[in-house]
């Protein structure tokens, strides 16, 4: 099986990402990581030094260096993976099961702002302008989301619930 895992940022997807790789007994992948580890920098450095445009093209290339993998993985995107170059588009060919974790524009900026500091888009914005800047960015990155195969809402449910509804669904 290879799972893609989407949606947006604090939503949740590199920790249900570890937690099916057990459950499952594939291998994770994270591609914020992966992208780390070949770059040699963090994203904020990626994004101060070389630009979003560079991030994009970097992360377009890794992306599909790991889906063309012959190996089964659990794949956690980052939150602007599914919006840029036809990345959606290869994320959901056939042989992909791609999962949205959705959730509400309250709760994704309650995470969000506990979360800031490693995510360039929003690691200057003030606490309380983030609600605003979510709901608009998420509106515009919904239509990409809302073409994975899978959509588990995530609000009110605990890791371990998502977890289980997820592994439900493969079955
Ligand atoms: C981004 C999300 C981040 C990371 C980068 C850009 C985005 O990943 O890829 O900061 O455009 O939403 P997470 O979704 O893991 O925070």
């Amino acid at each position: 099986m290879k799972i893609v895992l989407l949606g947006y940022m604090a939503s949740g997807k590199s920790s249900i990402g570890k937690r099916l790789s057990k459950s499952l007994d594939l291998q994770f992948i994270d591609l914020d990581d992966y992208i780390i580890n070949k770059e040699k920098a963090s994203i904020n450095e990626i994004f101060k030094n070389k630009g979003e445009i560079y991030f994009r093209k970097i992360e377009h290339i890794y992306l599909k260096e790991i889906l063309e993998k012959n190996t089964d993985f659990i794949l956690s995107l980052g939150g602007g993976t599914p919006c840029y170059a036809n990345n959606m588009n290869e994320i959901i060919k056939e042989n992909r099961i791609s999962i949205y974790l959705q959730s509400s524009v309250t709760k994704l900026s309650d995470r969000l702002i506990k979360k800031k500091s490693k995510r360039p888009l929003v690691a200057s914005l003030a606490d309380e302008k983030i609600p605003e800047f979510v709901a608009k960015h998420l509106f515009e990155r919904r239509f990409f989301y809302e073409k994975a195969k899978f959509k588990v809402n995530i609000d009110n449910k605990s890791k371990k619930e998502v977890t289980k509804e997820i592994i439900n669904l493969l079955e």
